[in-house]
């Protein structure tokens, strides 16, 4: 007889773990190596496992960041279970969980989108996804004058950790200290912060590399508060990657706002790919965030 069980999990469900990369791997979504062990570093990762027979067959999350403010995603059922109800018992099981009245914000596949809209989804703008060669872009960002306008790359190690928590939390618009502290210094990742003349800090960057390591590397944060800001960055960024990666790729993605015209500019300097569009959705207009400074987000399945 067939046995459905909806849970959810913790940072020792190892097979549901595997199963979620596994399942974005096989969706071209290019995890990260450790994503999922950071997401549920998150104070309130909400992710749900469905098992069928005992094994993960699909999974989705509300990742909690305050009373009023909810992120869904990791939204997958595995290829040959699609279709038979499980994905909907699941989202069912974990919205049951949450305080759905509030606000709820998520990056959705265009055409699935539309299907959200019974839960009360709005799309506010579009997010694209670039494909970026690491060398290419280091070929225009080498040619930037260094030390712009006193604007200076430094290693998380130079940095105090407290001001570059309150630095994120500013501009993401919520506190995620526990997620963020696991998501910079995870397997493979590789973080720059940027200083003006008085140390104080103007952006930050993360890429971390793939889950499967010959793809690549995601990269995500990139907030800036200029386009100056942003450009040191990556170049320091770039830089280490090539020296010390462990992809044999040097293929880097990240997902920006098309409201963000800085953003989108600084894509095509870098001669990024598009490859394809999300919708960013919420069911109460737009959470706090400084938006104009995200360059890149954070990763569509946290935020
Ligand atoms: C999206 C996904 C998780 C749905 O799981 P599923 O088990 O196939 O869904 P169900 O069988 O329960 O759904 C039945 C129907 O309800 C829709 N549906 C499923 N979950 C839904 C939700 N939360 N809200 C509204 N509609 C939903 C399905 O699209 C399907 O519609 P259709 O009959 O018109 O095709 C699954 O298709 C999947 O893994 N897709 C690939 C990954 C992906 O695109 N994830 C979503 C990113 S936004």
């Amino acid at each position: 007889m067939e046995e459905f069980n909806i849970h959810e999990i913790t940072s020792i469900d190892a097979s549901a773990i595997l199963f979620i990369k596994e399942t974005m791997a096989s969706l071209e979504c290019r995890p990260g190596l450790e994503d999922v062990e950071c997401f549920l570093a998150s104070d309130h990762p909400g992710i749900y496992i469905g098992e069928l027979n005992g094994t993960p067959i699909g999974s989705v999350s509300f990742t909690k960041y305050c009373s009023t403010y909810y992120s869904f995603g990791l939204y997958l059922v595995e290829e040959i279970y699609r279709g038979k109800g499980y994905g909907m018992q699941i989202f069912n099981t974990a919205i049951k969980e949450i305080d759905s009245s509030q606000n709820i914000s998520a990056y959705a596949v265009p055409s699935i989108a539309k299907k959200y809209e019974i839960h009360g989804f709005r799309t506010q703008w579009l997010c694209s996804n670039y494909d970026i060669n690491l060398t290419k872009a280091l070929e225009f960002l080498k040619a930037i004058p260094s030390n712009q306008n006193g604007l200076t790359a430094k290693s998380t190690t130079e940095i105090d950790q407290e001001a570059l928590l309150s630095y994120d939390t500013a501009v993401f618009g919520y506190q995620r200290n526990s997620f963020l502290m696991k998501w910079l210094h995870a397997k493979g990742s590789h973080v720059k912060v940027v200083v003006n003349s008085e140390r104080t800090i103007v952006g930050y960057a993360a890429a971390r590399v793939a889950y499967l390591q010959h793809e690549g590397y995601r990269l995500g944060p990139l907030f800036a508060d200029s386009d100056e800001a942003a450009k040191v960055l990556l170049k320091a960024l770039f830089e280490e990657i090539l020296c010390n990666g462990i992809s044999t790729s040097h293929s880097v993605t990240i997902f920006c706002l098309k409201r963000n015209s800085n953003s989108m500019e600084l894509m095509e300097q870098l001669h990024g790919k598009h490859t394809f569009d999300l919708a960013y959705i919420t069911t109460k207009g737009v959470p706090n965030g400084c938006f104009d400074k995200w360059f890149g987000i954070t990763s569509p399945e946290i935020g």
